[in-house]
């Protein structure tokens, strides 16, 4: 797929690179989650007052909302080191024996896009989520034998964006589950701020509103719109990033007043001219786009859906009226006969 400045997954080397530098580093200086943050803050106290390593724990929600940064912090404060590996780089049990007999007591284990791991390795986690063990067969045939090795207490902590794919079994082995959701409009300017101050780039208030309403709920994308209006306001502008500055920077990267970019915008426009609007399944809008359905299911529709320019129903997606108001696009009479009188359409 072609870069997205819109994309909330990592796009570049040099992306990630200013992600991991602007990863908040304990739970005082993380911003917004309130729930998450407070009932994190009871488990690690209560963690620390028996001196025993955190329960398991499961991070889901939309990709670039910080479930990376939360593992990491929670090592952290906790004291101890984080290991981390990555559900599709595991694909057999061998690929895990190794890291998890290396554990030292306490230490995190922080598996990324837990829900691609293989069903032999998942089998081999369980007893070390619950036992802190693991069966390990040695030789084959009539020859193999069960090692049982001991491991040291460590916390597992598993990320996913999506949490309805991993195995019931899996699941039920974590102690403590934590939605990340996307954060509202004005924890993402507290999030631009304080990345702009660690950046050293000057930026004004209503500059930074405006930025925050258009990175879509997520903080990846937030920093990374911040970086392309700062050379944008380097190279055509002056001094302290303005509100024209973001508006001309991110014309220039064809990102609107929503947030929305073409491929959005394609999405919605070919429900309307192609489906009449919706109902359309996936699969045939997939097509009809020659975009993977998980891209669009990743990547488009969780914000789509959040600001309610998309609705699911049993049938398939619909564009709402508020997305047609937005492109500009006059409804088709009787298209939402219950919901929306047909003069406050547009
Ligand atoms: N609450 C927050 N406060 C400040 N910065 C944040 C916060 N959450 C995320 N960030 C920033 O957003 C970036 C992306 O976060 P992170 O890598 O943790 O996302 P993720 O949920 O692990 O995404 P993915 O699902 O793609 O792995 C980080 O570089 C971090 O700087
Ligand atoms: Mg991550």
């Amino acid at each position: 797929m072609r870069e997205r400045v819109v994309a909330p997954t990592v796009i570049s080397p040099e992306d990630e690179k200013i992600n991991i530098s602007l990863r908040p580093e304990r739970l005082q200086d993380y911003i917004g989650q309130k729930q998450v943050v407070e009932k994190l803050s009871v488990s690690l106290a209560a963690a620390r007052n028996r001196k025993e390593p955190h329960e398991h724990i499961l991070f889901y929600g939309p990709p670039g909302l910080g479930k990376t940064t939360l593992a990491h912090i929670m090592a952290n404060e906790m004291g101890t080191r984080l290991v981390a590996a990555s559900g599709p780089s595991l694909q057999r049990s061998g690929d895990l024996m190794g890291i998890l007999t290396n554990l030292e007591e306490g230490d995190v284990l922080f598996i990324d896009e837990i829900h691609r791991l293989s069903p032999a390795v998942e089998e081999f986690i369980y007893p070390a989520m619950e036992d802190f063990k693991v069966d390990f067969i040695v030789d084959k045939g009539a020859f193999a034998r069960v090692l049982n090795v001991p491991l040291k207490k460590f916390t597992f902590i598993g990320a996913t964006t999506r949490a309805g794919l991993l195995s019931a079994p899996l699941r039920s082995r974590f102690g403590i589950f934590h939605h990340i959701d996307f954060y509202p409009q004005d924890e993402l300017a507290q999030i631009i701020k304080r990345s702009a101050a660690l950046l050293e780039i000057k930026i004004d208030d209503d500059a930074c509103d405006e930025l925050s309403r258009r990175a879509r709920g997520t903080p990846r994308i937030a920093n990374r719109l911040l970086r392309r209006v700062r050379d944008f306001s380097q190279v055509k502008g002056h001094g302290a990033i303005d509100l024209q500055a973001v508006n001309a920077a991110l014309e220039m990267e064809g990102v609107d007043s929503r947030g929305l970019d073409d491929l959005d915008r394609k999405f919605l426009t070919t429900i309307i001219n192609y489906y009449g609007g919706g109902p359309v399944g996936i699969e045939t809008l997939a097509a009809t786009l020659n975009e993977e359905t998980d891209t669009l299911e990743e990547m488009v529709e969780p914000f789509l859906l959040l600001i309610g320019f998309l609705q699911r129903t049993k049938r398939g997606r619909m564009v709402s009226a508020q997305a047609y108001k937005h492109l500009n696009i006059s409804v088709k009479p009787g298209l939402y006969p219950e919901d929306y009188g047909q003069e406050s359409l547009l």
